[in-house]
């Protein structure tokens, strides 16, 4: 597999989290914008997440040890999805978390901070610049004639 596939591949498994997560957040009927304190989340952010995520907005260095959270957002971004729902997402990866990242590592209104600062900053301004959409590399050839029209093999 190609260093080309994975990053596709991974992308995808991003891209289908976020849309179990979405149908989560689409329960609990919130509007658009975040609920929460920014400020407090960016603090939280920085202790407890930077080391292993990258998120451009937070100034930290990047880490690859978890996803990049510009890029995990970077699609739902361009194809619209408010803040608000990428809040809900961001929360509840932080009471479901997946090994190796732990659990509950902020809770309360810590947990709905962080999500709300993440929410509100990733795959914006900078971040927001590469494109997801992969484009074909050449564009297939037409027979001519067409595969019908050819004879079939010989003898
Ligand atoms: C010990 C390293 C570590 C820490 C600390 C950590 N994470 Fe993670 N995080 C990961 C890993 C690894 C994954 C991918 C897990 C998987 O896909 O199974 C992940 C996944 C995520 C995802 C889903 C991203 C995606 O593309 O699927 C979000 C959102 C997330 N983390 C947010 C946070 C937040 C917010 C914090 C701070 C409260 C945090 N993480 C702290 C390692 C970490």
């Amino acid at each position: 597999m190609s260093a080309l596939t994975l990053r596709g591949a991974r992308r995808l498994a991003v891209a289908l989290a976020l849309g179990g997560g979405l149908l989560v957040a689409a329960g609990c009927g919130s509007g658009t914008g975040v609920t929460g304190d920014v400020d407090n989340g960016k603090t939280q952010f920085a202790n407890l997440c930077a080391s292993c995520h990258t998120l451009a907005a937070s100034g930290k260095p990047p880490s690859n040890i978890g996803p990049n959270l510009d890029d995990s957002f970077r699609a739902s971004r361009q194809a619209g999805i408010d803040d608000a729902q990428f809040q809900g997402v961001v929360h509840r990866w932080i009471t479901e978390a997946q090994k190796p990242m732990p659990r509950d590592l902020v809770t309360g209104d810590d947990a709905r901070d962080v999500a709300a600062y993440v929410a509100s900053v990733a795959a914006t301004g900078e971040a927001a610049d590469e494109s997801v959409i992969f484009k074909a590399e050449t564009t297939p050839e037409i027979p001519d004639p067409s595969r019908q029209e050819l004879a079939p093999p010989g003898p």
